[in-house]
């Protein structure tokens, strides 16, 4: 009798080794935990959670959990101690032995462990997942505002169009002082208005398309900076000048000064600018590098998106204009960033078909 109660403990502690060996190659933390107390924790487990196995062992399950979701949790380890197999996973938020917190996924079920049943919880790390879709519903936020913000613009533009008219007329007739200050005040709140249409829907923007090129456009847009050109370098390389591409050219003068204009506002003083124009795969190339202050990666995602900006007295519409004239064309915007090091706009366009 003893023997066979010897013999099978031994085929119970020798099915737990080879568990426990199955869980320690998972990597995802797994932890086996009965009354209160952690009997097993795998590798991945304790470094996920910022601690060693000698700490985590023996602890309470609950020590990772903050105080407001105790009584959940302690409520669903008791279900799995009912169920019969796992029970529904649910999204959490647990604070590491390091103090820091992290979203997981969170799952049970119970287990025969230690000749007796146990639960066994693992954890999935989904802080990726919440992070894109918590900046999702930002971008779609700002998406939609600047959507209302064109509606709104819309319709107030025909209004103030109509009362500058008025305006000019009754100046036919009055010589009033402030006549004149109204006229250009109006007409400032109508460019406002009228950049911000354009920005978002350039195929409204009543303008030619013609051949452009870009070559001779780069060129003469950087004389546009020459106030802040002392303290930064700006290296031009522009190749097949032959080659042109076709589209509205206002807009895409507009499109690479706001990329320009972008560079500049990112170096530091001795900063470095560098200027590209190519042709390669039957298409034309802009690049756009600088060595400024770079872009965080959780951000890239945002730029293009109306109202996007990091600078205080920025609107966040450059990058818009530039992302949908290029896209109307047929273009990308490739960005490439690094933090502290600096950040490349690659601008593709389809070529003017009879510059082939
Ligand atoms: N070359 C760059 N280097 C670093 N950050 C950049 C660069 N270009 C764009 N950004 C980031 O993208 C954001 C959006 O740019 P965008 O041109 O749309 O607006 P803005 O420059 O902030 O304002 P505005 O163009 O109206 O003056 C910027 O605020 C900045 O954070
Ligand atoms: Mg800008």
């Amino acid at each position: 009798m003893n023997q066979m109660l010897e013999s099978n403990t031994k085929d119970r502690l020798q099915n737990e080794t080879i568990y426990c060996q199955i869980l320690e190659y998972s990597v995802e933390t797994i932890f086996l935990h009965v009354d209160q107390k952690i009997l097993y924790i795998n590798q991945a487990g304790a470094d996920f959670l910022k601690g060693s196995k000698k700490d985590i062992i023996g602890a309470n399950p609950l020590c990772i959990i903050p105080d407001f979701y105790k009584p959940k949790i302690t409520e669903r380890i008791q279900k799995a101690m009912m169920a019969a197999g796992p029970i529904e996973v649910i999204e959490q938020s647990i604070a590491r032995l390091d103090g820091t917190f992290v979203d997981v996924e969170f799952y049970c079920q119970p287990v025969q462990f230690g000749g007796r049943k146990a639960i066994q919880t693992g954890l999935r790390d989904i802080t990726k997942r919440k992070n894109s879709e918590r900046q999702l519903n930002e971008r779609e936020k700002l998406a939609s505002i600047g959507q209302m913000a064109v509606g709104i613009a819309h319709e107030v533009k025909n209004p103030l169009t109509s009362v500058k008219g008025f305006l000019q007329l009754i100046k036919e007739t009055n010589t009033h002082p402030y006549l004149l200050a109204m006229e250009s005040e109006l007409e400032k709140a109508i460019d406002t208005l009228q950049n911000l249409l354009q920005v978002s829907k350039p195929n409204l923007y009543s303008e030619p398309i013609t051949k452009i090129d870009l070559c001779k456009e780069l060129s003469s847009l950087i004389f546009l900076f020459q106030d802040k050109l002392y303290n930064t370098e700006i290296e031009m390389d522009l190749r097949n000048s032959d080659k042109m591409i076709i589209g509205k050219k206002n807009l895409f003068l507009k499109a690479f000064f706001n990329l320009i204009k972008n560079a500049l506002e990112a170096v530091p003083e001795k900063g470095k600018i560098r200027i590209e124009h190519y042709f390669r795969d039957d298409c034309i190339y802009v690049k756009i590098s600088d060595n400024g202050i770079g872009i965080p990666k959780d951000k890239i995602d945002f730029l293009g998106t109306p109202f996007y900006s990091s600078k205080g007295e920025g609107t966040g519409l450059g990058l818009t204009q530039v992302f949908t004239t290029v896209k109307e064309y047929g273009g990308t915007v490739q960005v490439e960033s690094e933090l502290g090091i600096g950040t490349t706009f690659l601008v593709k366009l389809p070529l003017h078909p009879t510059s082939c």
